[in-house]
């Protein structure tokens, strides 16, 4: 494992980030963690904010610890338990650095949290050596915003690869976004490392068959797939997962556990832009330095997700964000990632 103490570089990258989240001296910065949050993260967001000349206070909650499977990967932080001081404080600072172990882009919280115009920066739960390796550069957030645009336009996603995935998607209803990795808009939340164009999907609208290949990947389990596995989708619903091996038997048995039909359905779709992340950074890091955001964002990657899409009116705690490599993604029969580049 690499050593945690900190270090100049690291203080360096959060005041960059911090930076590009446009806070000025004075203004209030909330450090959000739970019990179990990375403790680098919330005392570099504290040194960062302090060099700027910001009020900073920090808030720990306990992390919960629930009944059932372990819960991985979901977006949705469980850590505030509507617990109205504590979202009276963050809805009123000017930016909550948001370190919860999972984040609070899914959670019930944060619509009121963002509603009292605060932003939010949620550092995913990284080593902060990824996190040095992924500050944000001038690029990313046009090209991010230029794709989210061709995905709020497109009326079909279609998604094939030599392996044998050919996906439709009816980008009707879809709610689409995206981000870079910081924010200045007052009331709207990014995440850190950031490089993701993606879709939610509506209702019964993803049919086809996804192959998941050597070298694609399940973040849920943090494991590189070494033997594929075909999933065949049905008006949204994985209804067969095929594939022999460790990896086939995994996700069959992880996503039966939550006894959770929806669990089979899809979350979200879309693709990654970010050409600092990379694929092969997970063979690097212990499972326990790693929350695979680089994975996610890494650029020409498709993603794919099942589990809980408020949009299609589906919630449930089973959620695998799985990065495929060498797609071909066309957007209205028009091209926008060929062969795993994104174009
Ligand atoms: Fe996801």
């Amino acid at each position: 494992m690499l050593q945690s103490h900190l270090e100049p570089a690291w203080v360096d990258a959060f005041h960059a980030v911090l930076s590009r989240c446009a806070l000025r001296p004075g203004d209030t910065v909330a450090v959000l963690c739970e019990s179990q949050t990375r403790a680098e993260l919330p005392a570099l967001a504290r040194f960062a904010a302090a060099r700027i000349g910001c009020q900073v206070f920090e808030i720990c909650v306990p992390t919960p610890f629930e009944a059932g499977p372990p819960v991985r990967s979901t977006g949705a932080s469980t850590a505030l338990q509507q617990m109205a001081p504590v979202l009276a404080a963050l809805a009123s600072s000017t930016l909550v650095v948001d370190c919860t172990v999972e984040g609070l882009m899914h959670a019930p919280e944060l619509p009121a949290i963002l509603k009292g115009g605060a932003r939010v920066l949620y550092v995913s739960n990284e080593h902060p050596e990824a996190l040095v390796r992924l500050v944000p550069d001038d690029t990313l957030e046009p090209l991010v915003k230029d794709h989210v645009k061709r995905l709020r336009a497109a009326k079909a996603m279609r998604v094939t690869s030599a392996a044998g995935t050919e996906l439709d998607i009816s980008m009707t209803g879809a709610t689409c976004g995206g981000n870079w990795g910081y924010t200045s808009k007052p009331g709207t939340m990014t995440h850190w490392p950031g490089g993701l164009a993606l879709a939610f999907p509506g209702a019964g609208c993803v049919n086809g068959t996804l192959v998941l290949a050597e070298g694609d990947v399940n973040l849920t389990f943090k494991r590189y797939i070494e033997r594929p596995i075909t999933l065949r989708i049905e008006n949204d619903y994985v209804t067969r997962i095929e594939g022999t091996g460790v990896d086939a038997d995994l996700m069959r048995s992880y996503i039966a556990a939550w006894g959770d039909r929806d669990a089979y359905a899809v979350s979200h779709v879309g693709y990654g832009l970010n050409t600092a992340a990379r694929w092969d950074s997970m063979a690097l890091y212990d499972k326990r330095d790693f929350n695979g955001t680089e994975l996610r964002a890494f650029s020409g990657n498709f993603l794919y997700s099942t589990g809980a899409n408020e949009v299609a009116g589906r919630h449930t705690r089973g959620h695998f964000d799985l990065p495929l490599r060498n797609c071909t993604v066309t957007l209205d029969g028009v091209a926008v990632v060929d062969n795993g580049k994104v174009l």
